[in-house]
């Protein structure tokens, strides 16, 4: 599985924490930015990660803002792209099995690192369970084309 990550300076910390969870996990990923504290905007690290997911150049992806919420927003912009904002395992896990979510967005000002670490393992680790769920997501996906007609 590949991964992007990706922060605005917000999440700047809590990004650079999480890699050493993907690098425990043993997955393949890539830093797409922001590379220190200084302030950018958030859409343009959403947009890099969300349309990297979207184009197939990764599987999943991270992002990582103060609240996780501005990035949740850009990325679910993008067509293909199911983001959510997840501070709990249980929202996480619930978030593959039955939306396949392909972006989980976090926020440094609102969980701890060791949260946001289990919380990332958990997402990165749960699978999609598809049969009824895939026929709803099919119906957001419809929704999605209908709205960008
Ligand atoms: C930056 O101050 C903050 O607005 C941003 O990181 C994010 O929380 C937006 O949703």
């Amino acid at each position: 599985m590949k991964v992007a990550i990706a922060s605005d300076h917000a999440g700047y910390r809590l990004k650079e924490l999480l890699k050493q969870t993907l690098e425990e996990l043993q997955l393949d990923y890539e830093d797409l930015g922001t590379f220190d504290e200084t302030s950018v905007d958030y859409p343009d690290y959403g947009a890099k990660v969300a349309k990297g997911v979207a184009d197939g150049l990764y599987d999943r992806g991270v992002l990582v803002c103060g609240t996780g919420l501005g990035m949740a927003i850009t990325a679910n912009k993008v067509k293909g792209v199911r983001a959510v904002t997840a501070h709990d395992v249980f929202s996480a896990k619930m978030s593959r099995m039955h939306n396949d979510a392909n972006v989980l967005t976090m926020g440094e000002r609102v969980i701890g690192q060791g949260a946001a670490a289990e919380v990332l393992k958990a997402w990165l680790t749960t699978e999609f369970e598809g049969g009824r769920h895939a026929q709803r997501l099919a119906k957001v996906a419809d929704l999605e084309r209908e709205s960008l007609q």
